[in-house]
């Protein structure tokens, strides 16, 4: 497509609820998304694996062990299978002083599962995690996107209403070919000083709207550099007030965050 990527809001510093407020409740959850938006996360954050019968689960890992105690991957289970595993147990064991009884009745939701709770009340900022070729998942996720009416922007809105990320170059540009006025995210996952060559960032700019990048990876030259070809920069995953204010202060256009509300808190001063 030779459609312009979809830009994304200046000067506003966005918090990014990774998985959830995922350091106070178990990450993708409904909790931890409501808690999200009681925060006043920008964004709440969702990665997607595809079940076995091509559902979109809402989950990080490929495998169950850390979330679930059980065993097993995500891509060898159906969804009903899935929403039979607690999502709740392992943050109890791991989390005794946030720990409630309750949590062990959540389950893995997917998808549809968040959209009919929030609607169109929350910005979604959704991650396709190891798309299968061939498999349809970017248009299983557009569907859904649209059958919930997320995707309709709205002359109120300040922001998008939703944002699609992913480490799989292939994936964004199918996604930007079937909707170019979604913002894409393309996440990279730089060990140490992050870069990209012109080259890069001209392709880049053919259908992304800015990238995703760690937080040890992040410096200023390269930051500069990224935003000079008007691509915007999200650095993940930051839960220290002063990481934060040192990546506000080098030009970091958001954070993905487990603690919402300390982002928040620093970004409205
Ligand atoms: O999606 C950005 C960030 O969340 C990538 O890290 O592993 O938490 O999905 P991960
Ligand atoms: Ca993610």
């Amino acid at each position: 497509s030779q459609a312009e990527p979809a830009p994304l809001p200046e000067d506003r510093f966005l918090t990014i609820a990774h998985r959830g407020a995922s350091a106070y409740r178990p990450e993708h959850t409904l909790p931890a998304y409501i808690l999200a938006d009681e925060m006043g996360a920008d964004y709440i954050e969702l990665d997607l694996r595809m079940t076995k019968d091509g559902r979109l689960a809402v989950i990080h890992d490929q495998e169950l062990q850390r979330i679930t105690g059980g065993s097993g991957k995500v891509s060898d289970m159906s969804m009903d299978e899935l929403k039979k595993v607690s999502a709740g147990v392992a943050f109890n064991e791991e989390n005794p002083e946030l720990a409630q009884a309750s949590y062990e009745q959540l389950t893995i939701p997917e998808l549809r599962d968040v959209l009919m709770r929030f609607g169109t009340s929350v910005n979604y900022y959704i991650e396709l995690k190891d798309p299968p070729e061939g498999a349809g998942m970017e248009q299983a996720v557009i569907s859904e996107l649209e059958q919930y009416g997320i995707t309709e922007s709205s002359g109120q809105r300040q922001l998008p209403p939703v944002i699609l990320q992913s480490f799989n170059k292939e994936s964004l540009m199918r996604l930007h070919e079937m909707r170019p006025d979604i913002p894409l995210i393309q996440l990279y996952s730089f060990k140490e000083n992050a870069d990209l060559s012109s080259e890069e960032l001209e392709q880049l700019r053919g259908y992304a709207s800015g990238i995703g990048i760690p937080a040890d990876s992040a410096h200023a030259g390269f930051i500069e550099k990224v935003k000079g070809r008007e691509l915007d920069v999200h650095v993940f995953t930051v839960n220290e007030e002063q990481d934060i204010r040192r990546l506000i202060a080098i030009g970091a256009d958001g954070v993905f965050t487990d603690r919402p509300d300390v982002s928040r808190r620093i970004s409205l001063e």
